[in-house]
């Protein structure tokens, strides 16, 4: 017996749920660094810019991409896609044709990939764009998994009282024998991945909405005590003018492109993942307004973490701390120095914040697996968890092993670099740079390029219509000015400027344009002096 799609209880588990997905450790882990680094307040407002023009169009698509269909992204792809797209055999073969080059040229590695993905794109049209961002959101999760664990390490180590470093140093040393202490690292990776698991296997209402409505708002304390405890310390001013003040001469056209990339990945896009949280939406709830309280949490979680993190930093006198390292590295060491008996307590509440961050977004790609293997393969919820679970588990133990070296496995790094000729980073490095860099703007073009051509935004429109009139059916200077038309009317036909004619330009022109400069970036091929 076939099981029925489950749905979500309401709009605000719904949108609790996306937000958790959206913020995790982009959000407050990345985030605040990177801005950092790249004029603080100049950074956030162009990342702002992006969210809007970009991240809500794009992520509005897949949204409306899951309700419409209720399947997988594999399943709302195929459903949606045209019996034959010129386009897509034109990209199929010209794959094929650069693999057959590539082989001339002994590059096997490379020729094969392409032909595996030319061929998926002959035979499985536009549904292999769904194929892509399982595959994206598979490889993400495996070493997602390992940074959930080392969160959960660390607030293991804090209440133990063992995150007690009074300098930078000693925070730093006390990190890298920890990555590479394999008997903590595996069994937390493991964990990590089992927490999720067993949420998921409650199912989308009892699982999924039940434990965000409790995390989410968990979370949300736990960021204004931090933020407190850290704007009440003499000297916090001066973090929170770090982060906040624009300081536009810092700001590279790098910076720009890494806004956009950042922006991307924190919102969850171009994984499928809202694809499948969109699945389990009814038709009359309003996607338009839900999209836009998710993309407003995310946001607003984003810049309450910088602020909970900069003033602590600067007041204890940790100005160099900006870069990735800042959170394990560096803030252990900060709220160590904290006054008070209390440090172990600001870490041990940070930590634990980190951890439901990443356990929420966890939560949502493990999701999305789930629903592939159980609408594709007609598989149980249960049987679909655990073999998920076991798969990403064991690749994510590749990434475990290999943070900071090849060492332990050095057959596949001989082996990859013979097939490949390029010697990059960890396999952790390589699984990240490979799915942010390369999967994750690809199936985000995928998505913007089908909903606004394939599909056709016209009937993307007449989907996002049910539950959210405004969107479609009101002058857009009409609603801004309060003055609404009468929906009832159903005058669409005649307003040339509203939310859905704005979107549909934002989903035609400006994304595919915009992630394909910064994939183009991303990838190095357009090198800026
Ligand atoms: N948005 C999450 C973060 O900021 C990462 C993520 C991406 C989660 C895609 C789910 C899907 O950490």
């Amino acid at each position: 017996m076939i099981e029925e799609r489950e749905h979500w209880s309401s709009s605000l588990g719904f949108v609790l749920a996306a937000a958790g997905s959206a913020i995790g450790l982009g959000a407050i882990w990345k985030f605040p660094y990177i801005a950092g680094q790249n004029g603080g307040g100049a950074f956030l407002l162009i990342y702002l810019v992006f969210v809007a023009i970009i991240g809500m169009p794009v992520m509005l698509c897949e949204i409306t991409l899951g309700r419409r269909t209720q399947q997988n992204p594999v399943g709302a792809f195929r459903m949606l896609s045209p019996a034959k797209s010129h386009l897509a055999n034109f990209i199929g073969f010209s794959m094929l044709f650069t693999a057959v080059a590539l082989l001339c040229f002994h590059e096997y590695g490379w020729a094969i990939v392409m032909l595996i993905v030319g061929g998926l794109i002959i035979r499985y049209g536009w549904t292999s764009a769904g194929i892509i961002s399982i595959v994206a959101g598979f490889v993400i999760l495996s070493y997602y998994s390992v940074v959930g664990g080392w969160t959960l390490g660390y607030i293991i180590k804090s209440f133990q009282g063992e995150l007690n470093y009074v300098t930078e140093a000693a925070a730093a040393n006390c990190f890298n024998s920890f990555k590479d202490n394999m008997g903590w690292v595996i069994p937390l990776h493991i964990g990590f991945m089992l927490i999720c698991s067993l949420i998921i296997a409650k199912g989308v209402k009892n699982g999924i909405e039940k434990w965000s409505k409790i995390l989410m708002p968990m979370l949300f304390v736990l960021l204004v005590i931090l933020i407190l405890r850290g704007l009440t310390l003499p000297g916090a001013v001066k973090g929170v003018s770090f982060f906040l003040s624009p300081k536009f001469s810092d700001l590279s056209t790098e910076g720009i492109l890494t806004a956009m990339g950042l922006a991307f990945f924190t919102l969850s896009l171009g994984m499928g993942a809202m694809v499948t949280y969109g699945s389990y939406i009814s038709r009359e709830q309003n996607v338009f307004m839900s999209t836009l309280s998710i993309i407003l949490l995310d946001t607003v979680i984003a810049t309450l973490a910088g602020l909970a993190i900069f003033p602590a930093v600067f007041a204890m006198g940790f100005k160099e701390a900006a870069g990735p390292g800042l959170v394990f590295n560096i803030l252990p060491a900060v709220f160590n120095s904290i006054p008070g008996q209390f440090g172990w307590l600001w870490a041990g509440i940070f930590f634990i914040l980190l951890s439901i961050a990443a356990i929420t977004s966890g939560i949502s790609l493990l999701e999305m697996l789930v629903a592939f293997l159980s609408d594709e393969l007609k598989w149980k919820r249960n049987k679909a968890v655990w073999i998920s679970f076991t798969a990403v588990t064991t690749l994510g133990l590749l990434s475990a092993v290999s943070v900071s070296s090849w060492g332990r496995i050095e057959w596949l790094h001989q082996a990859l670099v013979k097939a490949f000729h390029i010697e990059r980073g960890s396999f952790f490095d390589m699984m990240d740079n490979f799915s942010s860099n390369w999967l994750l703007p690809l199936s985000g073009l995928a998505v913007s390029i089908f909903v606004g051509w394939i599909w056709g935004s016209r009937k993307a429109v007449e989907e996002i219509r049910h539950g959210s009139h405004n969107f479609a059916d009101v002058h857009l200077i009409s609603l801004l000015a309060g003055l609404k038309d009468d929906a009832s009317h159903n005058n669409a036909r005649y307003h040339v400027l509203t939310l859905a004619s704005l979107w549909g330009i934002f989903i035609r022109f400006v994304a595919p344009v915009a992630i394909t400069i910064a994939f183009l970036h991303e990838v190095g091929w357009l090198k800026n002096s």
